[in-house]
């Protein structure tokens, strides 16, 4: 998403239910897990975007260190904004322009290994999906917290298209055709498992939720 005319349709679109939805199950994961975030915990977001789950974490979690990393120039133009003119509210939350295909080589020193590693909507707008697990393997150590959603992709075309006109039967069109091409790029959760195998993280659980979404958390 480094075009600016995307960035800024998808962080005017309104996705804050699904946003609240995301921090919801997190926190369900974290109490399920018997895990509470201590003071001075450190979280990435990945594939950040215009910030707006991970200005959440920074507001849940006002303790935490929170690091939203994008690969994207104007995506973090519109989350530094944001963050600019909220200054006060988010003293707590920083961003960093990085590509995760060469995250390993380019994170800084003082921010790794992170307690709890999160995305939304990530995994299918990668080049190669092994990129978040690479990622996350590097960015973590035993113990650090896993948790990502994704879409997943469904059966047919006819089946994405009963999707779109359930969940964004009158968006601008840009983001009707950015939604239907991440539905049709999106993982089924039988190719996340391999992709989680192929990297050693097979221990990690995959659950369907909803009608469009796949989670994938645990612990590294
Ligand atoms: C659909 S947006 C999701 C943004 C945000 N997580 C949210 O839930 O609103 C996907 C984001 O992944 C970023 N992205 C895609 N490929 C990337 C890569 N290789 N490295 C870093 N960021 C990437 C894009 O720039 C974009 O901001």
């Amino acid at each position: 998403m480094d075009d600016h005319i995307q960035a800024l349709a998808y962080s005017e679109a309104d996705f804050s239910i699904g946003d609240q939805n995301f921090v919801e199950n997190l926190k369900a994961f974290l109490t399920k897990s018997d895990h509470t975030l201590s003071k001075d915990c450190f979280l990435i977001d990945l594939g950040c975007g215009p910030g707006n789950i991970t200005e959440r974490l920074a507001e849940t979690w006002p303790f935490a260190k929170v690091l939203g990393i994008d690969g994207s120039k104007p995506m973090l133009e519109i989350a530094k904004q944001r963050l600019h003119s909220s200054a006060s509210r988010f003293n707590n939350l920083s961003y960093q322009q990085q590509n995760l295909s060469d995250i390993t080589s380019q994170i800084e020193p003082c921010y790794s290994p992170a307690d709890l590693i999160v995305s939304n909507s990530l995994l299918h707008h990668l080049h190669d999906p092994m990129d978040l697990w690479r990622s996350v393997l590097s960015l973590s150590v035993p113990g650090t917290l896993i948790y990502h959603r994704d879409l997943r992709r469904p059966q047919s075309r006819d089946d994405a298209l009963v999707l779109q006109q359930k969940h964004l039967p009158s968006a601008p069109g840009i983001l009707i055709r950015d939604f239907l091409a991440s539905l049709h790029a999106a993982f089924t959760i039988a190719e996340v498992q391999i992709q989680l195998i192929d990297i050693g993280l097979q221990h990690l659980q995959i659950m369907e939720v909803e009608d469009r979404y796949l989670e994938v958390f645990g612990i590294v």
